[in-house]
């Protein structure tokens, strides 16, 4: 959002920061948006905007209440529309237009709206983003918290509201009058710092036409141009104001200003809100292949995510270079033969897990610092023609591999996902006894003994039977057969494993995890039921 008649009014009385060399822009000149920090130290600080709102993180806000708007109906408040050099300005007039209500802590008072886009070639340019998703235009509403001046206002953590609209781009002939009026007038801006008087009777309401008003996002940022203060308390609704998109189009053709937004900006500790009546996608936004908005290239830019971090997991364990370590000594594997340990099993839409009794089964010892209580196991797995374990040595990866997940007894999960071992990880791989599909060469001979007897299949199969019944995701059944882990693990022997630190491997990533690679891997039989996992796509 832009105040940039006003700075430039500031500047006058400031000269020196506005010195040749410190004008911003979007593109062209020395300060693009990821050197705006050299003219604002403001714009590197850690509440920026705009963000993308990923809605599976979304909290509901029941104080989120309707908002009330003064004078968004009336026709004669819209006075003239300026081309600043990085917008399209519309200026309201004084003290007339009021916003209040939607959970706002005072009421504001409205001085101007301008636009995001992008270019002529259809390139979107909303500020915001929803679930990565870029919209073709955004407009934005700012208003000062009432009686304040704008150097009061960018001084106040919530001095400045604006309300921020998506422009969705139709293709029908859905060309509304009042946006006709509206974009009519950018043949008279086509030059920088040209304004002229609106003369037609629109209203605000005319604009936002039937977006309903009670759907809106809340969350604390800033202004997104320079100097980016960190005063405003941003409203962005969820349905947005859909106008053809030939006049859409205006906006980068008539003033001939392209991708005028700021990239979106990590959100870090903070919660974007909803209203109670928007809608909120619930759960899984992440996925593991591309037919969701975040996949693993992307779930670094997840909320509270670590995914981007420098001691991720999964990793290649390279046999030449990992070095012996004498304190990795025997672990203590405690009620591992528990034959009622597990208490459902469940399809979390990432992964089949299945969830322990709480404070029984334990591990220590293995040259962990402490006692760590186990919390659930799980698999990663393939597809019918690749194998789908997460870790590899020496790059060969696994059909499939199993997570023993402990948490440290000393502390709570939430503690334990802050802290650097908070967690251990118990990674054993699984292929079948007929290896014949994924054995390699002598390489696999040596990870792989060939002597190493198969697991329990019985209790394999009964484990697996499971699977039918949570074919859906979310849905969880409660194991009543008799199946310890000691069962699944069968003979495999636990004392050869490797030894790193890491991280979860599904967001948020925290790297807080210390990691048990087993050397030998679990063998099941072929014809095992696994199948039904195979079903449920790539994990
Ligand atoms: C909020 O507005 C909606 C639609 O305008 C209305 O249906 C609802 O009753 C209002 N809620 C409150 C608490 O006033
Ligand atoms: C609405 O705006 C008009 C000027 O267009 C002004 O006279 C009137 O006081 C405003 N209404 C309110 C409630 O502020
Ligand atoms: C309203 O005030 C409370 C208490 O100071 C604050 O926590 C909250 O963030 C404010 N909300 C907004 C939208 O400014
Ligand atoms: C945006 O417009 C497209 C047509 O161009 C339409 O298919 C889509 O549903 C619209 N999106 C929303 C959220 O209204
Ligand atoms: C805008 O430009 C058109 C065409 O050049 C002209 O007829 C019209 O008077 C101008 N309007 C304003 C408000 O300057
Ligand atoms: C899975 O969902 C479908 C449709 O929602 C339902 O008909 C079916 O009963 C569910 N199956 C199980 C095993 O829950
Ligand atoms: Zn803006
Ligand atoms: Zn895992």
């Amino acid at each position: 959002m832009h105040l940039s008649s006003m700075l430039l009014f500031l500047c006058v009385g400031a000269f020196m920061k506005c010195a040749a060399g410190s004008e911003w822009c979007y593109t062209g000149c020395d300060h693009t948006p990821s050197h705006w920090g050299d003219v604002s130290s403001f714009c590197l600080d850690k509440r920026q905007s705009p963000i993308d709102i990923a809605t599976g993180y979304v909290k509901t806000d029941p104080n989120l209440h309707n908002f009330t708007f003064v004078n968004f109906t009336s026709k004669h408040v819209i006075k003239s529309i300026t081309n600043n050099g990085h917008t399209v300005k519309c200026k309201l007039e004084e003290n007339a237009v009021e916003v209040s209500g939607g959970g706002l802590n005072a009421t504001y008072s409205a001085l101007q709206f301008h636009f995001h886009w992008g270019d002529t070639e259809h390139h979107p340019g909303s500020e915001h983003t929803i679930n990565r998703h870029r919209y073709p235009m955004e407009m934005h509403i700012v208003s000062l918290k009432k009686d304040l001046t704008l150097p009061e206002a960018t001084g106040d953590s919530e001095g400045i509201a604006v309300l921020g609209f998506f422009i969705n781009a139709t293709e029908d002939g859905d060309t509304s009058e009042p946006w006709t009026t509206l974009t009519s007038y950018l043949t008279n801006i086509t030059g920088v710092g040209t304004e002229v008087n609106i003369t037609h009777a629109i209203s605000i309401n005319d604009l936002i036409k039937d977006v309903d008003l009670t759907k809106f996002y809340r969350y604390l940022g800033s202004l997104t141009t320079p100097d980016c203060n960190e005063a405003v308390v941003w409203t962005v609704f969820q349905e947005p104001i859909n106008i053809n998109k030939n006049l859409i189009q205006l906006f980068p053709e008539k003033t001939t200003l392209s991708n005028v937004y700021r990239p979106t900006q990590n959100l870090n500790t903070r919660q974007v809100y909803a209203s109670p009546a928007t809608p909120l996608t619930p759960g899984h936004s992440w996925c593991y292949d591309d037919h969701c908005s975040y996949s693993p290239s992307y779930w670094h830019v997840l909320p509270q995510s670590h995914c981007g971090g420098e001691h991720q997991s999964p990793i290649n364990i390279d046999t030449e270079t990992a070095m012996e370590d004498e304190s990795l000594d025997d672990f203590t594997f405690t009620k591992f033969d528990d034959k009622h340990a597990i208490k459902y099993i469940i399809n979390t839409g990432h992964a089949v897990k299945c969830v322990l009794k709480e404070d029984t089964v334990e591990v220590s010892g293995g040259g962990l610092a402490h006692v760590y209580s186990t919390l659930q196991f799980h698999f990663h797995w393939g597809s019918h023609d690749s194998d789908g374990s997460e870790h590899t040595v020496d790059s060969k990866r696994y059909p499939m591999e199993m997570h023993i997940v402990s948490k440290r007894k000393d502390l709570t999960l939430k503690q334990a996902l802050q802290t650097p071992d908070g967690l251990a990880v118990l990674g054993f791989f699984i292929q079948a006894t007929d290896s014949t599909k994924s054995d390699g060469g002598s390489q696999d001979q040596e990870t792989n003994p060939p002597s190493q007897p198969a697991s329990d299949m019985d209790a394999w199969k009964k484990l697996t039977s499971y699977l039918s019944a949570i074919k859906n995701i979310s849905s969880q059944v409660n194991v009543t057969e008799e199946i310890s882990i000691d069962d699944l693990l069968g003979a495999v022997s636990r004392d050869a494993f490797y030894r790193y630190s890491g991280s979860l491997t599904t967001p948020s990533c925290n790297e807080v995890v210390v990691w048990t690679v087993f050397r030998e891997s679990i063998k099941v039989d072929e014809n095992l039921d696994y199948q039904h996992l195979l079903t449920m796509g790539n994990r």
